[in-house]
């Protein structure tokens, strides 16, 4: 086989914890100890608004401009109350403006592959859980690759 042509994957992780050193970034570092990772907490993010008009210290498309250079985005999410953290989803609401006032931006997010990780106590979600990335996945035109829980 001709290894030389062949393109190795990059990879980044979005961890939507709200515990910095706790069982999600444990399971990324142990999962994943090279690839590069982000944690939401660390960052302004605003709450979608209708009129997509935020601070000028928000952060959302810092993020997004830095996720765009990788190929495959994993998403990592602790389990909290049955679904994704509330940092997730407040993300997940701001990837509306990749849609409408930043849809150039949202372009580029076209054909990347995803993936879910997430972290319980219960352990006892199946792949219901999934949904909603799923769907998102499909609506961007990502590819939604699996989604496992730990
Ligand atoms: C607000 C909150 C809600 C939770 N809800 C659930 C739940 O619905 N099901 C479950 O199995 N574990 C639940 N847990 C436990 C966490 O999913 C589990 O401890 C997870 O590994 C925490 O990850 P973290 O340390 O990165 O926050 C919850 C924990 C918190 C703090």
């Amino acid at each position: 086989m001709n290894l030389k042509n062949k393109k190795i994957e990059t990879q980044i992780i979005i961890n939507s914890t709200h515990n910095k050193d706790g069982n999600t970034s444990q399971l990324i570092k142990k999962l994943y100890p090279n690839s590069k990772s982000i944690k939401l907490i660390d960052y302004k993010i605003e709450l979608y608004n209708y009129d997509e008009k935020y601070s000028d210290d928000d952060e959302f498309l810092l993020i997004i401009n830095e996720i765009i250079k990788y190929d495959k985005i994993i998403f990592a999410t602790p389990v909290y109350w049955y679904s994704m953290s509330s940092l997730m989803k407040i993300f997940f609401d701001r990837i509306t403006d990749l849609i409408g006032t930043q849809e150039e931006l949202g372009r580029k997010l076209m054909g990347k592959k995803i993936e879910v990780i997430t972290t319980s106590n219960g352990n006892n979600l199946g792949d219901n859980f999934f949904l909603p990335f799923k769907e998102t996945a499909d609506y961007l035109h990502l590819e939604y690759i699996d989604g496992k829980h730990y």
